[in-house]
C-alpha cells in the first residue's frame, strides 16, 4: 500500500483499491487543476489527487471526515511530536466521563475510554492546528479497538474487559493480540501517530476542506474542473448509523444524526439533483453501488446531463447491504467518467 493512504481511518465504503482506476482516464493537474472530491468519506481519494498534484477541495458532511480533510488535505507540514502524545495523558480536571459512562464496558474497555476522555478534556483547551491530527489519531485510535466502525459486538468488549480469554472465539483474541489492544494506550498512540504523519506533505497548492452538505458546498464553490462524487449508494446501510458511537464520542455527547438523504429508497432523486448542481464542473467520476441500480440505468441518467461517457464495473463490498446475503455476493461498483455538456 502506498504508504501516505496509512494515515486515514480504515473507512467502510473507501475507495483505496479503486484508485488506480478512478485517476485513469483523468487529464493531468496542468490540463484540469482543480480536482473537487465532493463526499470526502475516509479521504483516500482527497489524499491520492494532492499526491497527483490537483489543488484538491473536498467536503464532507460528517465531522468524523472534515477532521481528516483539515488533518491531511489542507495541511501542508504540521506533524506531531512525541510531547504532543505526552500531553495527552496529563491528568485533565475537566473530564466530563462522557466515554466512560457511555461507551464502556460495551463499546470499549475501560482503560481506553477513560484514555480518550481525559484525552478530549485536554483537547479542548488545545485551540492549534495539531488539535485536526490529534482528533484524527483519536478516530484511528477508536477504529483500531472496534475496527471498520463494528461497534456492534458487545459480547467480544465484556470477554476482553473480564479477561475471559478462554470463552473468546480463537479468530478474536488472534485479533486483539495483532491489533495491541491489550496493550497501554501510549503504544497505540505511538504507532499511530508515525503513520499519521506519514499523511502529511505538501503538494505546492492551497487545498481545502469543506463541512456541510453537498449542495450548501456546492454553491459556494465558483471553480472546479474534475469532480469526484462517490454519495452513499441509494438500498445499502448509513455511515450516521453504522458509524453513531465515533460521531457521538467525537461530539463529546449522544447526537442522534439523520441516515443521508443519498442512503434513503428515494436517494435518485438527490442524486439527479446533485448531477444538476455539477453540471458545471466539465469532468465527472462517479462511483456507485448496484444495489438499486445497474450498469446500463446509471449511463442512461448521467447522459441525460454528458454526452461522453466511459462505463466499468468492479466487483466490490458494499456497506451492510440491505438485501441479504445473495445479493451481497452480487454487489459491484459501478464507476463513470463522464465530459461534454449536453
Ligand atoms: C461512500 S462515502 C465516501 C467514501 C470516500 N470516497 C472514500 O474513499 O473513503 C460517502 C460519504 O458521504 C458523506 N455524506 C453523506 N451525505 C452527504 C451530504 N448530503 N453532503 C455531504 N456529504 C455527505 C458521508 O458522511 C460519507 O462520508
Amino acid at each position: 500500500m502506498w504508504t501516505p493512504l496509512k494515515a486515514l481511518p480504515p473507512y467502510l465504503g473507501g475507495k483505496r483499491k479503486l484508485l488506480g482506476h478512478i485517476f485513469k482516464y483523468l487529464p493531468k493537474p496542468s490540463e484540469a487543476p482543480v480536482f473537487i472530491d465532493a463526499f470526502l468519506g475516509g479521504g483516500s481519494v482527497s489524499l491520492m489527487a494532492k499526491a497527483k498534484g490537483y489543488r484538491v477541495i473536498c467536503n464532507d458532511i460528517a465531522q468524523r471526515s472534515y477532521i481528516v480533510g483539515k488533518a491531511l488535505i489542507e495541511n501542508k507540514s504540521l506533524k506531531l511530536e512525541d510531547s504532543d502524545l505526552l500531553r495527552l495523558f496529563v491528568p485533565a480536571d475537566d473530564r466530563s466521563g462522557f466515554i466512560v459512562k457511555n461507551f464502556s464496558p460495551d463499546v470499549l474497555p475501560k482503560k481506553h475510554a477513560e484514555f480518550l476522555d481525559n484525552a478530549m478534556a485536554n483537547l479542548s483547551q488545545n485551540g492549534t492546528p495539531k488539535r485536526w491530527l490529534l482528533l484524527l489519531m483519536f478516530i484511528k485510535y477508536i477504529l483500531r479497538i472496534r475496527p471498520m466502525g463494528n461497534f456492534g459486538a458487545k459480547t467480544i468488549m465484556h470477554q476482553i474487559a473480564d479477561g475471559n480469554w478462554d470463552e473468546m472465539n480463537p479468530n478474536y483474541v488472534k485479533d486483539v493480540i495483532n491489533r495491541k489492544i491489550y496493550g497501554h494506550p501510549k503504544q497505540i498512540l505511538e504507532r499511530i501517530m508515525k503513520q499519521v504523519n506519514r499523511g502529511v506533505f505538501d503538494n505546492g497548492q492551497d487545498n481545502m476542506a469543506y463541512h456541510d452538505d453537498i449542495f450548501k458546498t456546492l454553491d459556494k464553490i465558483d471553480q472546479g474542473d474534475i469532480i469526484y462524487l462517490d454519495p452513499p449508494y441509494a438500498g445499502t446501510g448509513s455511515y450516521e448509523k453504522a458509524l453513531s458511537p465515533l460521531d457521538c464520542m467525537l461530539a463529546g455527547a449522544m447526537i442522534q444524526t439523520e441516515p443521508s438523504v443519498f442512503s434513503r429508497d428515494d436517494a435518485f432523486e438527490f442524486l439527479e439533483k446533485l448531477f444538476v448542481a455539477s453540471k458545471r464542473f466539465p469532468i465527472w467520476v462517479i462511483s456507485y453501488g448496484n444495489v438499486r441500480i445497474d450498469l446500463n440505468q446509471l449511463t442512461d441518467l448521467i447522459k441525460k446531463f454528458k454526452k461522453d461517457v466511459i462505463a466499468e464495473e468492479f466487483k466490490y463490498t458494499h456497506l451492510n447491504s440491505l438485501a441479504g446475503e445473495e445479493r451481497k455476493k452480487n454487489n459491484k461498483e459501478l464507476l463513470i467518467y463522464a465530459r461534454g455538456n449536453r
